[in-house]
This record gives structure tokens, sequence and C-alpha cells, in this order.
């Protein structure tokens, strides 16, 4: 367009833009209403009421609320400054506002509905917002086709419909599938409805409630007895941009060392220190494959952080040193408490004390509540100040060369009180950029305390280690924690309904953030029976942390444990890990990317998936899960049982991961809009009879997996072929894609570009060849793998014949796989099967 017209046209719609503020503003005040729009969204007010609805991005909007006179401060430990300040500019209309994909409508009592720009409603409030003093409750409407996830790591059934929950971090030590609350506080939900995701993040850090129809079928609502009410509109429509907007909100989850990708051995606790090494022997001796090894509060001085037992771990630098130099990353719990102990020479608890860095009595003086070393004392973690000192204190295990911090106990627990932890009014100061400095109560800090002690510890490691990513495990979090911890459910059982349970557990804590979780392995409390732990093993093979754990007391959990039968299945389990290690890094970075877990729903990747526009989730009990984008893992839903069970694969060929056979499901609903599909009969799922040894896997048809030699631990270079696995999608149309994503594994350099980055692609030409496309490869970084061994499922040679840019080469068929190996090259390589 010529700058003129530009110009003009630019004028006219300012214009427009004008005169529909004045009509607006107008049209409201005759409704005794207040209503001003703000460019990029809306204020309006009633009855003393201040409603405030801005659009951060086209699909992205802030509601706060407050009573006239009383504006909430406008800061949050949730989500980051850069998006809570982002804003695009919104089309005003006399009852509210449109985005590009969002139009907002306020009623006359300030109640809202959101709609997409078809008319579709997303949202609408069922009434106007109550309150009582300072409680305030949110309704919105409900409709039996809505779906729940997310809320982090809260039991119960992955979809949240029905139930109502408390936001509460608690020490749960043995919790069941109804207990609530538990660890952790992630105010996020997904609302998942005719194949649309809308995901609502409640930023309000008291003891927030969630209703998902329980009390009224018909409505959902949220509130808390104080602080804002501010919440956040994410819109999809499908549930991954969903996922992805709400890292943008409240940032991804960084990219992991590689080694905590790797087997986690961990026991409460293993005493004396030639425990420990006698574990680090057996698993090298019986050749599992494993990376770290964990130190819970045992190897401690009477229980008390940051020092060390010198009498059973007395040569405890040597034997870091040593575990170094069998690949073992060793991690060391660090909980928070600081043992009370004036003039004793206890450097945390003297450096804290003359730093004034302890949480404090209504009455100044410091609280003192009790926990593992007895009488102890608190960090005051949002404080910058306190958590940097909080940082200094790992100086002395990071120079020894411990890899990685486990901080536990952060709800904060304390003993010996019915509330499990600190009073609602102990005071906690808060000194931070974003926020005016002032004291709070604890009521308000409680769910955001683990996080700070998590954030203290990783801001401590990087300023201790600015070029090694930092490894720390919390128990306790909140909304945007993913930012500096990985995370695991807490004290579970070993029970087969505890391992049932570490599906929704973590794909729900993934949808709320938290790639990097996991459960304990094999149950922290009781003792599995060997089918059990076999049991554990296997599916954890396929989830983000894997580490096996158990409480003090319980019997032996190691992989050997229960004799050479279970070991072997154990291990074959284990060593598929490390074989998929290039494809699980690569979804790894993935997430710290744009957010999407490692572990996954699969609505998430298929959300037209059900005939009747519900989550697929839902067919399959919450069982089935998706390891990465492209692997589904189906245990049983009802694993104490040996009858068979069904297994849903979304529309598409699959192929079974173990023997290649091949499945072709429901191909033509990925054709069909949803009414078409209503009348369809889908085909019968698979039925799987379980056995001890097998856990069923299947590969989505289209998908290109990177997988390495067989290692024993992640510091060792695989030796052989970068492995890359090419299952066919029957329909030739349809995309065939992977990539396999590389580093050094340990430090930041990937971001000046010390990185390999290589994009796979295939295509199946009508005279039945096939072409494989090696893109250049992206960044510097020099990859372990010289060659790749190209393997093909799902395609038959006519010619058995195959060329690697212009030059023949040989073609091996094995079964129904076709096998070429080439040598990779960084500027690509086309490959053509005949
Ligand atoms: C509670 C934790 O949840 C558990 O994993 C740990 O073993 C014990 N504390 C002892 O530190």
């Amino acid at each position: 367009m010529r700058s003129r017209e530009s110009f003009l046209l630019k004028t006219s719609l300012t214009l427009k833009t004008s005169l529909t503020l004045i009509l607006v503003t107008e049209a409201l005040s005759a409704y005794g209403q207040q209503f001003k729009p703000t460019g990029h969204g809306v204020e309006a007010s009633a009855d003393g009421t201040v409603l405030q609805i801005s659009a951060l991005r086209e699909d992205v909007l802030r509601v706060r609320m407050w009573k006239a006179g009383k504006e909430s401060e406008d800061a949050s430990w949730a989500v980051l400054p850069k998006a809570r300040k982002s804003s695009v500019h919104v089309v005003a209309e006399p009852r509210g506002f449109h985005t590009q994909q969002l139009r907002v409508t306020i009623g006359t009592d300030l109640t809202l509905t959101v709609a997409d720009l078809n008319g579709r409603v997303l949202q609408k409030d069922a009434e106007p917002v109550t309150w009582q003093g300072d409680r305030f409750r949110v309704r919105k409407d409900r409709t039996s086709e809505d779906s729940f996830f997310g809320l982090g790591d809260k039991p119960g059934p992955l979809d949240r419909s029905g139930q109502a929950f408390a936001m509460w971090n608690t020490d749960t030590f043995g919790w069941q599938e109804t207990t609530d609350p538990i660890y952790k506080s992630i105010p996020f939900f997904i609302d998942f409805k005719n194949g649309r995701a809308l995901g609502v993040l409640v930023d309000n850090t008291w003891r927030s409630f969630f209703d998902f129809g329980r009390e009224n079928p018909n409505q959902i609502s949220f509130g808390a007895p104080n602080g804002p009410i501010d919440y956040y509109l994410l819109y999809g429509p499908e549930p991954k941009q969903v996922v992805s907007a709400y890292a943008w909100l409240t940032g991804p989850t960084p990219l992991p060392p590689l080694w905590s990708l790797g087997f986690q051995q961990s026991r409460y606790s293993y005493y004396p220190a030639s425990q420990l090494m006698e574990v680090a022997k057996r698993l090298r001796d019986d050749k599992i494959p494993s990376d770290a090894l964990y130190l819970d509060i045992d190897f401690q001085n009477k229980n008390r952080p940051f020092t060390v037992d010198d009498e059973h771990y007395p040569h405890f630098s040597e034997m870091v040193k040593q575990l170094a130099q069998d690949h073992f990353h060793l991690v060391v719990i660090t909980d928070l408490h600081i043992a009370h102990l004036p003039n004793a020479d206890y450097a945390p608890y003297d450096s804290g004390t003359a730093g004034d860095q302890f949480v404090k009595n209504p009455d100044g003086s410091t609280y003192v509540g009790e926990v593992w070393p007895g009488p102890s004392v608190f960090p005051d973690f949002t404080q910058a100040t306190t958590r940097a000192w909080w940082g200094t204190l790992y100086k002395d295990f990071t120079s020894m060369g411990v890899a990685g911090f486990w901080n536990d106990m952060n709800e904060p627990a304390v003993f010996g009180v019915p509330s499990k932890t600190m009073p609602d009014n102990i005071q906690h100061r808060i000194h931070e950029p974003g926020f005016a400095e002032r004291t709070a109560t604890h009521a308000e800090i409680h769910n955001v305390y683990g996080m700070e002690n998590s954030r203290g510890t990783y801001e401590g490691l990087l300023a201790l280690q600015p070029n090694v990513r930092p490894f720390v495990l919390t128990r306790a979090s909140y909304a945007g924690g993913q930012r500096y911890a990985a995370t695991w459910t807490g004290d579970n059982s070993s029970t087969w309904n505890h391992l049932r349970m570490t599906v929704p557990q973590i794909v729900n804590l993934g949808l709320s953030g938290f790639s990097m979780s996991g459960a304990d392995v094999g149950g922290f409390a009781g003792s599995p029976s060997p089918d059990l732990l076999t049991k554990w093993i296997e599916v954890a093979a396929f989830q983000p942390i894997d580490r096996d754990h158990a409480a003090k007391g319980t019997r032996p959990h190691e992989v050997w444990a229960d004799g050479p039968v279970h070991e072997a299945i154990r291990k074959r389990y284990i060593e598929e890990r490390y074989r998929l290690m290039p494809y699980l890094y690569t979804a790894a970075e993935e997430t710290s990317r744009d957010g999407l877990p490692i572990m996954q729903p699969l609505f998430l990747e298929f959300p037209h998936a059900n005939a009747n526009g519900r989550a697929m989730d839902l067919d399959t009990g919450g069982g089935e899960f998706l390891f990465g984008q492209h692997i589904l893992v189906a245990p049983n839903p009802s694993p104490e049982e040996g009858a068979a069970y069904e297994v849903h694969l979304p529309p598409g060929t699959w192929y079974d991961y173990w023997s290649g056979e091949r499945y072709e499901r429901n191909q033509q609903m990925k054709t069909l809009d949803l009414e078409q599909r209503d009348k369809l009969t889908q085909e019968k799922p698979l039925m799987v009879t379980p056995t001890l040894e097998a856990l069923p896997v299947y590969v989505r048809g289209g998908s290109i997996i990177p997988m390495a030699p067989l290692t024993q631990s992640v510091d060792e270079t695989p030796q052989g072929p970068l492995t890359v696995r090419i299952y066919l999608a029957s329909d030739a149309k349809e995309p065939c894609a992977g990539e396999v994503y590389t580093d050094d594994g340990k430090s930041f350099d990937y971001r000046k570009g010390q990185y390999a980055r290589v994009h796979f692609a295939c295509a199946q030409q009508a005279d039945g060849s096939l072409q494989i496309s090696v893109l250049p490869q992206e960044g510097k970084y020099t990859p372990w793998w010289k060659s790749y061994r190209f393997e093909v499922l799902g395609w038959t040679p006519k010619e058995k014949k195959a060329e690697v840019s212009g030059r023949s080469t040989s073609l091996e068929t094995d079964g129904a796989t076709a096998k070429v190996t080439s040598e990779a090259k960084r500027n690509g390589l086309q490959i053509i099967l005949r």
C-alpha cells in the first residue's frame, strides 16, 4: 500500500476507534457504571468494585478485580515480568473489546463472557463475583462437556471434574488418592471441551480453592480467603498452544543436565558411606545403566543441613571424586530448616543470624520450629538477600564436585504441631524487585515458600558455577517453580494403585509447567512385592525423572533385590531408556523452548481423536501417556489384575515399539468433522493380556526416532552410529519427520551455538522408492555420532538398492525393517531407498 493511502486509512481507523470509545463510555455510564477502554482492554466499575481486563497477547488475557480504593499490589511470584508487562491493542466494543482471537463482553454487573471470534463461548461467569470481607469467589459456567486438567501433583483422576481442591503445600507422608492438599500449589488448569482448550492461572498465593462442579454441577469456581483476584486466560484452541502460552507466562522448564535424565538410585538412607559405594559398585558390576546416586538426611551430622557426619562418611570429598570417576553424579539433600544452634560453631546458623536471615514471630523474635535436626530456624526466602546468602551455603559441596541438590520438607514441614507447618502469623519480609518492600504473614507466603527456597538454591548454584546447569529437586512449589527445580510426588506408597497414579500425577504436573517430574520408583512408604517393583521400573523408564527411592525400614528396592529373573527384566527397561536417550534429550530441549512436557496426555497431541470432542484420555481412564510426542506407553490401568485390558490408539498408523507390528486405527476420523465423527463406529481398542515382562509401547506412524548404542551412563560416549528409526505412516501424504538435539549435556555453551540439531524427513515417492533427507546441521557442536543407521519400518523395497547422496550403497533387510548405514555429514544428506 502506498504511504498516503495507508496514512488516510490509519487516520480514519483512529477516528473510528475514538468514536467507538466515546460511544462506549457514554453507553455504559447510562448503567451507572464507569467503563474505560484502556487501549489494551477495559477498566469497568460498578457497585464499588473495579474490574480490569487487559490483553497481554491476542490469545492471553489478564483479569484483575478489587474493591474501589483497595487496588491489590500488581506483583507476582509466578508470572514473568516481561509477560506481565506485555500488551496488545484491542478493538473497543460497546460492552467490551476484542483481540484478533478473543471477544470479551462485560455485563452491567461486571460478569465476564469470553468467546472466540465465531461467537463460541469459551468461558462465562455464572454470577457476579462474591465477597465476604477479603474472601472472594469467582464462579463460571460448567457444562458436562468440560474436562479439567492440571493443578500440579494433586492425586485423583486425570480429569478434575466433579472434584474440589485446596491449595496449601502440605507434608503428607503416605498420602492416598483422596488426600488433598499435598505438597504443591499450582493454581493452573486447562478447560478442554469439544477439542478446544482454555487455560486459567489463578495467581493468588493464599490458601485458594478450586471447585470443578462438586458443589454445583453447573458451575466451576475458585477463590481465596484473601489476596488479589488476578487470573489469566490462555486460549488455544489447540491444547498445545495453551501449554506453550503458560510457558511464555511463567517460564519453561530449563534444559536439564543430561545426567538427570539417566537412572537415579536413592534410599533413605544409604548409611554409612560404604553402603553407598556398594550400591555404586553393584550397579556397574551388573551393568545397570545409571547416572545419579542420592544421600538422604543421615549423611549429615545429626541431620543438620550443610554438614557431613564425618564418622560414617569419613572421606566425603574423596568419595565424591571416586563416584565421579565411575560416572556417578551425587545428589545430596539440603533441607531448608537450619538447626537452632547458637554458639555451637554451626556456620549456617551463625551466618544466618548475623545477616538476620530467618523468619520471625509477630513480636520480632526468631521463629523456632521442630524438624529433623530438632529446634530449627527458617530462612526468609522472599528476600532476595536471604536467597543470595542461602546460595553461598552450597560452596563447599559444589567445590567437592557434588552434582545436584535436593530441597525437601520445604512446604515448610514442621513437626509436632497439628498444622504441620509454621503458624499463619509468622512474619516474612518481601524484598524483591517488582514488589513493594513490606512484611507479609505466612498465610500469604506459605505456598510460594518452597518455590523461593528452590530458587535460592538454583540461583545460588548458578552464582557459584555460572557455566554448569544446576540440578535441584524440590518437593514443594508454586506456579512458575519449574524455572528452578525438578520435582517428585513426595511420599507415595508401595501399592499397585500408587503405581497407577504416577501417570495422572506426572501428566498433570507436565500440563502445569513441571516437565521434569517423577514419582518414587517402587513407592516410598512400605515394601513393594517383587512384581510391583518390576512393573514400576518398567513404567518409570518412560517417565521424565526415573528415581528409585525408599523409606527407612523398608526392604531393599534396588534393581537386583529380587534375584536374577526380576533383575534381567528391570535392567532391559532401563537399558531401553538409555537407547532412547537422544530422543528423550531432544524432548527435554523442546520443553525448554516451548514448554511442551516430556510426558503428555494423549489429548495434547491428538485433541480431535475422540469422536465426541472429549479428551481421548478419558477413554483410557488416564492410564496411557505419550513419552515425547511420538511414543505412546500403555501400562495396565488396573496393574494388579491379570485380565486383558484395552489399549486405545489415536487415529493413524501405529507400530508396536518392541516387535514392529503395525496397526491402522480409525484413519477416516482424521478427515471428518466433529458431527460426522459422532456417527462413526470407532474401531475396537486393542486388547492386551498383561505379563510381568511386557509393557506395551507404540510409535506413531510418520515419526522418526533417534536412538543411541547402549552406554552405562550418559558420560560414556556411545560407540557406533546414531540409529534413526523411521516409522512410515500408511498414508504417504502424512508428514514424516523427526529430529535429534545434542550438546555437551552440562554447560550453557549451547546458548552460544555449541549444540547440534539435525532434522530428518522422509517422503514416499510414486515409484515406490523412499527418500530420506537429513537437513544441514544447526549449531556448531560436533555430535558423538560419525554415522547414521537408518532403520525403516512400514516400507518394502522393490529393488533392494540404496543411494546416499548419489552413491550406491547396500540395503539390508531384517524382517520388515530396511536398514542402511551412511556417514554423517554436517551439510546434510539425501538418501534414496528403492
Ligand atoms: C521426606 C521426603 O519426602 C523423603 O523422600 C525423604 O526420604 C525423607 N523426607 C527423609 O529426608
